[in-house]
């Protein structure tokens, strides 16, 4: 590969995507990060984010702090690494906040890429990954965890939300790939290898 590439993994919560993001971007030698929290201000702005006792906070407010994380993770993580020849694996992007604020949270998803789009001076992942995960499993691994103010959003925003994401990545197939999350570690991370192997991408 000769290029710097920037990859996004995306999908429901637990979905496997952290480990998949680490196992690949060990793979290709690029900067592992994250959103929200990829940036010291952005970890300030996540534990907000995920407070469950921060009650009131409106979606307008909620999608401004996610679109704030990622402009300060553009300035001080993905434009320097790209700059300066590396990669960038992240978990999640800009995708989440449309798939999370604008089908999750029913805030108009046109507006929200607008002020995304600024936010990170208009420098969109050029491949993303999703890890499709069936809507029982979701359900199921829900129930097992403590809940954060998102996960505890409730049963229909999280079915809008991977709605959400199955609309985005079937109607824009050059840059989504969907990837079946189910079965193991190895199993996984092969399918998204061959994927980006066929694409070029590897
Ligand atoms: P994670 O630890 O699985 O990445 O969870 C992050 C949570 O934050 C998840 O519930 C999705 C949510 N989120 C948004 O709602 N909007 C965003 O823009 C991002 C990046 C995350």
């Amino acid at each position: 590969m000769t290029s710097p590439h920037y990859i996004a993994f995306e999908g429901a919560e637990a979905c496997g995507k952290s480990t998949q993001a680490a196992l690949l971007a060990t793979r290709m030698d690029a900067v592992l990060t994250r959103e929200t929290g990829g940036t010291a201000v952005g970890a300030r702005l996540r534990a907000i984010l995920h407070d469950n006792s921060v009650m009131n906070l409106t979606p307008r407010a909620e999608a401004l702090m996610t679109a704030a994380d990622r402009a300060q993770h553009l300035a001080e993580v993905v434009g320097p690494a790209l700059d300066g020849g590396r990669s960038v694996v992240s978990d999640r992007s800009l995708y989440s906040t449309l798939a999370y604020q604008g089908y999750g949270r029913e805030l108009d998803v046109e507006e929200l890429t607008i002020i995304n789009d600024w936010a990170i001076n208009a420098c969109w992942p050029e491949t993303v990954i999703f890890l499709d995960t069936p809507d029982e499993l979701i359900a199921e691994r829900l129930q097992e965890r403590e809940l954060d103010r998102f996960e505890a959003a409730g049963e229909a925003f999280h079915q809008r939300v991977i709605e959400g994401f199955r609309t985005m990545a079937s109607g824009n197939t050059e840059r989504w790939i969907t990837v079946d999350s189910r079965g193991s570690i190895d199993e996984v991370e092969a399918s998204i290898v061959a994927a980006l192997t066929e694409r070029g991408v590897l």
